[in-house]
């Protein structure tokens, strides 16, 4: 006898674009395994419903109106957490009214924890959604574990090894810190999101296949299912734009008219303010490497100017049809684009899996004062073959990953067994 499953499933995302885009992408993915989904978000960075058909909207009011969010603090997060509560509360209690007992759980982003503690409330599963990499967690909580350890730290340490967390050194740390130790209220913080409180699994935007050993270890401290189903923006039957800010078409239309494997594609993601000081370096960088390159300069991402003003005069003129800038950029298709042969990126994590799924080799932003030289060395050298090959060969991890027989797609089946047999 065919067992009827629960067909709701209710996601809440974080409501900044390197959250929201894998909240939606794993939307697609359920959508496309049977099941209904409704997208209960904040009023700041609403997605766009026009991309999304398929999926039931809802409005939440989160009270932070007229507050600037585009680098949100600590309280700014600590209120969302809050003021969010009785709305979502009050919207499931009335569609579960509506819809008697058809909403099978709800998917969280670990950074939205309070929606933990509205599911336990009103007796529904709540699973949370990692938006970043095993590795990222697992160094955060083996420092929870044993903060002395590790601050406050001598600025003779910055390149000493972190105890347990080879490679990282005393520069790596996972928090911001002030004179080399991290406030109590950010631990607190990342305690909060790193918990999963009475979550009865736990979703990953990563591959087994690449990050086996940090899965393993969290495994041992969560003692919940894992399925990590990653990479979740290959995994989606759909590519509708999940971008907040309007993606600038025409860059592709340039990079058309590059050669292949030539440009350097520049971009810090969605948070990530640098001073007019960086940007002059990195435009320099750029103009004296020789090669080509596409930039984002995303607006409000040059503290004190709203975009590309501070760039020095005549810049763009200097550079000529060898550099293109836009304000945004659909930055998959970018990094498929044939002409595309490095990224310069800050590391987000949606960046990085990006990245190496289009085996394009990457420039970290903590290496700026070596930007120029880098550049040439990614491109031209070498050097810079060691690295495609290295990319080239985590690829093909995230490639195995995605096979029908892979292991992203055996957790993805397991996800869909888990979510349709959990109890009322
Ligand atoms: C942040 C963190 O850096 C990241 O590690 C965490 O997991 C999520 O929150 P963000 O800084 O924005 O996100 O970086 P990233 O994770 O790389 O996400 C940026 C997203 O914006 C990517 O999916 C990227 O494709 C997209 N993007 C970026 C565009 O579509 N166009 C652009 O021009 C720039």
């Amino acid at each position: 006898m065919k067992i009827e499953r629960k067909q709701r499933v209710v996601l809440v995302p974080y409501p900044f674009q390197g959250h929201l885009t894998p909240m939606l992408q794993l939307g697609s993915i359920l959508h496309s395994q049977g099941f209904s989904v409704i997208v209960i978000h904040t009023e700041y960075n609403t997605p766009n419903y026009s991309n999304h058909p398929q999926f039931v909207f809802h409005s939440m009011d989160d009270g932070l109106q007229g507050i600037d969010l585009s680098f949100p603090s600590l309280e700014n997060m600590y209120d969302l957490n809050e003021n969010c509560k009785a709305p979502l509360r009050n919207y499931l209690v009335s569609m579960m009214e509506e819809e008697g007992d058809q909403l099978a759980c709800i998917v969280y982003d670990n950074v939205m924890f309070f929606v933990d503690d509205v599911a336990t409330q009103l007796k529904l599963p709540s699973i949370v959604l990692r938006t970043f990499s095993a590795a990222y967690l697992h160094s955060m909580i083996t420092i929870f574990q044993q903060p002395e350890k590790y601050f406050p730290f001598e600025d003779s340490q910055l390149l000493d090894p972190l105890p347990e967390l080879h490679p990282l050194r005393f520069k790596d740390v996972p928090f911001p810190t002030i004179k080399n130790t991290v406030p109590e209220p950010i631990l607190d913080f990342c305690r909060a999101m790193s918990d999963i409180g009475s979550s009865v699994a736990t979703i990953w935007n990563t591959m087994q296949d690449l990050e086996s050993s940090m899965l393993l270890r969290l495994q041992e401290h969560y003692k919940v299912p894992f399925f990590p189903i990653g990479p979740l923006h290959k995994m989606a039957p759909l590519a509708s734009s999940t971008s907040i800010l309007e993606e600038d078409n025409s860059c592709i239309e340039w990079l058309d008219r590059q050669a292949p494997n030539s440009v350097l594609y520049v971009s810090l993601g969605s948070l990530v303010r640098i001073d007019d000081k960086e940007l002059i370096e990195t435009a320099w960088g750029l103009a004296n490497s020789d090669q080509p390159f596409l930039w984002v300069i995303r607006p409000g991402s040059v503290s004190g100017f709203q975009c590309a003003e501070a760039l020095p005069d005549g810049f763009e003129k200097m550079v000529g049809e060898r550099g293109r800038i836009v304000k945004w950029a659909p930055q998959k298709q970018v990094l498929a684009h044939p002409a595309v042969a490095g990224f310069f990126t800050h590391c987000g994590w949606n960046s990085t899996v990006e990245s190496i799924c289009e085996q394009v080799p990457m420039i970290c932003r903590p290496f700026l004062g070596d930007q120029p030289k880098t550049i040439r060395k990614l491109m031209l050298t070498e050097e810079g073959k060691d690295v495609k090959k290295r990319v080239v060969d985590m690829k093909q991890n995230i490639v195995a990953a995605m096979q029908i027989e892979g292991t992203s797609h055996k957790n993805l089946n397991d996800l869909v067994d888990f979510i349709s047999a959990l109890p009322s």
